[in-house]
């Protein structure tokens, strides 16, 4: 999470940093903040809340000649969204942002109290700019300071500091955050990702893990553990492709009705007349593969967990599904003929990114699901298959879920296709499915309208269980998280038949039911989880093609011959109940409280 962006040249730079800024929004908006050095000038703003206060508050400031600027955007981890906690952070005469976590911040914030430092703020980025300036004081030379800094830190860090002691040069380090440089000519940018610098640099280098240096006069000088290092920049696209509500009241809105459009564009090339091709797979890709373990964080976990399912279905293949943020201490057990996939909507989470490298020191043979090209997780995958849903604003992810579902049910089906454990006519079938998914993803305005009238039966009572089966199930996982996300309702997703279990205590007219019932999938069966609710008065909501006598609202579905396609149709379903309860909650549906679009920390 959080956004760091930098410049150093003699442009304007606080609409630069601004700007830069303004692409890196999704990573936090819990503060913002700026500083600049030119000559002996110093200057430093920062604003709680949106980008937007930052704007206002820097008005009338405009920078002036060559300088050094630094800039971020916050997503909170050490110490509330304050003015006093928003970066950059300021010693005696240097300013620092970090995107990460310092782990054994503690420590070194101890040993320079007692040195006699004090400090301003609660955040762990703080000791960064103390401990840079104890050093310095001591040698007087400011990139053995800042080489030292570096030494002492330990955890996941993306960091740029500025010091009036060498104020024509930006100090940078890399360790678990992303960061990249870009050049245009003597000009040089940092950002954590490449929005901010397209249209600006034509140049980037992308730094790797354990990296660090310094720019001056158009100059980089990289370091890692092994000394000073050569390094070879790389063209950058120069079209930015930016994102419109183009008429929506919102970026989830938007995206939940692309999703038929963004479909078509995954399938193109890979579902054929009669079988499924990947180009990104070599024929052998599969050889010497005897199981799956796929790694994943919030939804893209939920699309891992319906995909389970199809692997051992059409694939025949063993699959396991594993939260990135458990797998990494778990111990798990690797081996070299289990392929390890890896899914991220952004390509920057921290837990699935680390899961990766694991996967990888292991000797495992690793594929990511990807909508990021380029990002951190694409370029250490071994393959990459792109999920090509386009730029995805919302932080309720919607259509990167679909499409990462449809790549996964197409690789299981592959998968089938290559170890022929999927007969000519099931081929035949799926495919036909496949081919039939965009018109299932069409959003229908009545229905639309009817949710948007439901909606108001749903803004009280003491939480929703979301309930499915089979590949349901992680769809009412996924169906819960979305509103809970935006709407802030308790919300749980539950397999149907594990109500009975514990969770059917709870049930009373205030608890609210959202049941998938396909009637392509042990429909008898969750019928009869749903009677027993609704015999202990829990209101049902029930999603099906078969009207339900029981149901307190029901909504009526048109696919009924294939599961995929009751699926997609039902989550389309999903997404607008929440959106529009979000929306008569007045609640910011586009960037929820606490959120962040990319989660780079742990
Ligand atoms: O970018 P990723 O797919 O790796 O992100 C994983 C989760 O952080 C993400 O899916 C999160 O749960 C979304 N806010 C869900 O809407």
């Amino acid at each position: 999470m959080c956004g760091i962006v930098g410049y150093i040249g003699p442009k304007e730079k606080k609409e630069i940093l601004l700007d830069g800024l303004q692409e890196l929004e999704y990573r936090g908006y819990d503060s913002a903040g700026i500083a600049v050095i030119e000559g002996k000038k110093l200057s430093n703003f920062k604003a709680i809340g949106k980008l937007k206060n930052l704007r206002e508050k820097t008005k009338s400031y405009k920078s002036e000649g060559f300088g050094i600027s630094i800039g971020h955007t916050r997503w909170a981890t050490h110490g509330k969204p304050t003015e006093l906690n928003a970066h950059p952070h300021l010693g005696a005469y240097s300013y620092v942002v970090h995107n990460g976590i310092i782990e054994n911040y503690q420590n070194l914030k101890e040993e320079l109290q007692k040195d006699g430092v004090t400090f301003l703020s609660q955040t762990d980025t703080e000791t960064i700019v103390h401990l840079f300036e104890k050093f310095n004081n001591a040698m007087n030379d400011p990139f053995p300071a800042f080489q030292k800094t570096i030494e002492k830190l330990e955890g996941a860090y993306a960091t740029l500091l500025i010091t009036e002691a060498a104020p024509d040069t930006i100090f940078f380090a890399k360790n678990g955050s992303p960061m990249l440089i870009g050049f245009d000519g003597e000009e040089v940018y940092f950002a954590s990702s490449d929005t901010p610098i397209i249209g600006k640099a034509n140049e980037v280098y992308y730094l790797e893990d354990g990296e660090y240096g310094f720019v001056k006069e158009g100059k980089v000088t990289l370091f890692n553990e092994e000394g000073e290092k050569n390094f070879t920049k790389q063209a950058l696209t120069a079209d930015k492709i930016s994102a419109q509500k183009d008429g929506y009241r919102f970026f989830m809105e938007k995206e939940i009705y692309e999703q038929s459009h963004v479909m078509t564009d995954t399938m193109m090339g890979r579902v054929l007349d009669d079988s499924i091709h990947f180009e990104e797979l070599d024929k052998d890709f599969f050889d010497d593969i005897y199981a799956i373990t796929i790694c994943a964080c919030g939804t893209s976990y939920h699309s891992a967990l319906a995909s389970s399912y199809l692997f051992q279905r059409l694939g025949k293949m063993r699959c396991d599904v594993e939260i990135a943020s458990e797998f990494r201490y778990k111990e798990p057990f690797l081996t070299r003929k289990t392929l390890f996939i890896t899914i991220s909507q952004s390509g920057e989470t921290a837990d699935t990114l680390e899961a990766l490298k694991m996967a990888k020191t292991a000797g495992m043979k690793t594929l990511s699901i990807c909508n990021v090209d380029n990002s951190s997780i694409v370029r250490e995958s071994d393959v990459a298959i792109l999920t090509r849903a386009g730029i995805e604003k919302g932080v309720a992810s919607t259509k990167a879920f679909a499409t990462q579902s449809m790549v996964l049910w197409m690789l299981s089906l592959y998968l089938g296709q290559v170890r022929e454990t999927v007969s000519e006519e099931i081929l035949k079938r799926e495919i036909d499915a496949m081919i039939h998914t965009p018109k299932a993803l069409i959003v229908d305005e009545k229905l639309h309208a009817k949710l948007t009238r439901l909606s108001k039966r749903y803004l009280h009572g003491h939480g929703f269980f979301f309930i499915g089966r089979d590949i349901f199930f992680p769809l009412a996982l996924e169906g819960a998280l979305k509103l809970k996300e935006i709407s802030y309702l308790h919300a749980e997703g539950y397999p149907a038949g594990e109500m009975k279990h514990g969770p059917i205590a709870l049930a009373d007219s205030e608890l609210f039911t959202v049941a998938l019932m396909p009637k392509t999938m042990h429909y008898d069966k969750i019928k009869s989880n749903v009677e027993e609710l609704s015999a202990r008065d829990a209101t049902i909501l029930a999603i099906s093609p078969e009207p339900f006598e029981l149901a307190d609202d029901f909504i009526k579905t048109q696919y009924d011959s294939h599961p995929m396609l009751e699926f997609f149709e039902m989550m389309v379903v999903t997404q607008l109940l929440a959106l529009e309860i979000s929306v008569r909650l007045g609640n910011d549906v586009d960037m929820p409280r606490n959120l962040a679009k990319s989660v780079t920390v742990e």
